[in-house]
């Protein structure tokens, strides 16, 4: 299903306006950085620490999990910046062969960040390179081919990898005991996501009323990227339909038109819980089974849809599959009756 999906969390491709206007909102600072306390505060005593010693050690290395558009980039991006460090962005499935991987590395300076997004789409043979480059700051690469082979061992700068993934249950064991801080990033709490939008009016110089901040809050599935992608299409409503000020009725209006309803839910997660109630009831449907109705790659409904929906409740996960839960079946239901 090729539709572009509003709430995608993802950012969307050959699409160079939008990215100009994400790297404008994305915050530098710890002092930006909106929510995620937990997180911030292990890792600003981290950073601390390192900063005391002075013994030329740097940060230990930094796994960042949890579903997307919820600042896991931003985060690398504030910690390089916090480090006084420059950051070297690379993704999993960027890193084609060992070669490519040693090029970055050896290329690396001492307490340079590397950020490796996706890092459960590395490679395996990319992965062991990366083992021992993480643990002792060597690479073990080998020369020539056949009998002549031989293997050598060169000493790498002293730098920190911070990864990235929507999944830790797919990342090796081996490579996830390497990271000395874990840490996941959590959906934010409403009135984040309310500080996240009026930053955003801020910065894009748009006037928006409270109560329209806290309606476009309630329907960003409690993520920054989502609220800032509907903070986008609310203001050109906004700007065609009006005098470019967000109240409510304007906000209200430009929502109803995405058909993104009360809970943040959008067409293609309604449809989804329809075609599973409709066909299984309140049985378990697996998650194959679930690709195939709604015709998503099984990996899309696992990283995108599943996780807020499970978080709202509406959704539930079984030994043996997913299940629409009561309050699931009564959010279809509501609707349909208000219609
Ligand atoms: N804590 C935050 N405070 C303010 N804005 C944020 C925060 N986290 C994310 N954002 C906004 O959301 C966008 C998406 O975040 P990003 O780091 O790319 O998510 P992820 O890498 O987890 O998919 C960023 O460009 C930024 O504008
Ligand atoms: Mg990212």
């Amino acid at each position: 299903m090729a539709i572009e999906r509003l709430v995608e969390p993802t950012l969307a491709e050959d699409n160079s306006e939008e990215e100009k206007i994400e790297i404008s909102l994305r915050p530098v600072s710890f002092e930006e950085y909106i929510g995620q306390e937990h997180l911030k505060n292990n890792i600003k005593l981290a950073i601390e620490a390192v900063k005391k010693r002075s013994d030329g050690s740097t940060l230990d290395h930094v796994l960042l999990y949890g579903p997307p558009g919820l600042g896991k980039t931003t985060m690398a991006g504030v910690i390089a910046h916090e480090l006084g460090a420059s950051l070297r962005v690379t993704s999993g499935p960027a890193i084609e062969r060992a070669g490519d991987l040693a090029s970055i590395l050896t290329n690396l300076k001492d307490g340079d960040v590397l950020f490796i997004d996706e890092i459960h789409r590395l490679r395996r043979a990319v992965e062991e390179v990366l083992y021992s480059a993480m643990e002792d700051y060597k690479l073990d690469i080998v020369i020539g081919k056949g009998p002549a082979a031989r293997s050598v061992r060169l000493d790498l700068p002293k730098f920190t990898v911070i990864g990235a993934t929507t999944r830790t249950g797919s990342l090796a064991g081996p490579l996830r005991d390497r990271f000395g801080i874990i840490h996941r990033l959590e959906y934010y709490k409403e009135s984040e996501i309310e500080q996240i939008i009026n930053r955003t009016a801020g910065i894009l110089n748009t006037k928006i009323m409270p109560e329209a901040t806290g309606l476009l809050a309630a329907r960003s599935r409690l993520t920054p990227r989502i609220a800032n992608r509907i903070f986008k299409r609310v203001r050109d409503y906004a700007d065609v339909n009006g005098d470019g000020i967000i109240d409510v009725a304007v906000a209200k209006s430009a929502l109803d038109l995405m058909e993104i309803d009360y809970l943040g839910l959008d067409p293609a997660d309604r449809n989804m819980l329809e075609l599973m109630y409709e066909n299984y009831g309140d049985r378990p449907v697996g998650l194959t089974t679930i690709a195939a109705l709604t015709g998503d790659e099984a990996a899309t409904i696992e990283d995108y849809y599943e996780p807020y929906l499970l978080q709202l409740g509406l959704l539930a996960r079984t030994p043996r599959g997913r299940v629409v839960t009561d309050k699931g079946r009564r959010h279809l239901q509501g609707r349909k009756s208000k219609a």
